[in-house]
């Protein structure tokens, strides 16, 4: 498997304190990937880390074969590199179309921007139904949508997603994860940080748990679900994320 997207032995942090240590991880063509971990565990320092938004005290990121460890973000965008933010995710005070025009700031001349446009109502005829409602006024799932929606609009050929599932209700979160399965169907990488542990399996092949800044266990979708001692290790996380 070749990756499109891996980093190897990433240190990381704020200020002269490394919150994530010795994390490797990677990502192939047309395969999801998670990352869960319980609050605080280094889960949103990591990914801000591949895009040189948090300090990196150590380690390598390569997307393709490229070294973009000191990249800077807009440069990974626009190579290739999409990232959908935790909080403050989209623009509140702008419409779903000026949101998406945002994110197509790399693309040359309107044609383009407007086939973007175009694809991404087709993935999400929802966003296309509401197009001049102001992101701050849609629901948590419209929201999540936009979000991904901007960032497809940059054409990454890896996504990396911090917590797209948080405090959505279970329709929702189901539709958001369909639209992941149709992404990744476009042979796009997707990487995936989330709490809600089943969830982001059932649609993940591979994960990796991230405790205290470090990586105490990777594997198989399945076999990361089903053993009972990474259920264990997975109960720093709230319970509903592992029943529900
Ligand atoms: N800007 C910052 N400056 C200093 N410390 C920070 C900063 N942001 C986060 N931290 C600390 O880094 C640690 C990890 O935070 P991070 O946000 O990466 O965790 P997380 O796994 O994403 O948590 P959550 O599930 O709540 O989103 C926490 O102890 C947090 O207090
Ligand atoms: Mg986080």
């Amino acid at each position: 498997m070749r990756p499109v997207f891996s980093a190897e032995n990433i240190s990381a942090g704020y200020g002269d304190v490394a919150i994530v240590r010795g994390v490797s991880v990677k990502v192939a063509e047309s395969e999801i990937v998670a990352i869960v971990g319980p609050n605080g565990s280094g889960k949103s320092t990591l990914l801000k880390s591949f895009l040189g938004l948090v300090r990196l005290f150590q380690g390598s990121v390569f997307y393709q074969d490229e070294d973009i460890s000191k990249i800077t973000p807009d440069r990974a965008v626009s190579l290739g590199v999409g990232y959908v933010p935790q909080v403050n995710n989209v623009f509140p005070n702008l419409n779903i179309s000026e949101n998406l025009d945002m994110g197509a700031y790399h693309r040359k001349g309107k044609t383009s921007i407007k086939a973007g446009m175009a694809e991404i109502y087709e993935m999400f005829p929802e966003l296309e139904a509401r197009k001049s409602a102001l992101a701050g006024n849609l629901s948590g799932g419209e929201r999540q949508m936009l979000a991904i929606g901007r960032a497809m609009m940059a054409e990454p050929k890896v996504l990396l997603l911090d917590e797209p599932l948080a405090s959505l209700s279970p329709k929702p979160a189901s539709v958001i994860m369909s639209k992941l399965e149709l992404i990744r169907k476009n042979r796009v990488a997707i990487m995936i940080v989330e709490q809600n542990v089943k969830k982001v399996l059932s649609i993940s092949s591979r994960g990796y748990v991230l405790v205290n800044g470090a990586c105490v266990m990777e594997g198989d979708a399945d076999t990361l679900f089903a053993e009972e001692s990474s259920q264990q290790r997975f109960l720093g996380l709230e319970t509903k994320s592992i029943d529900s």
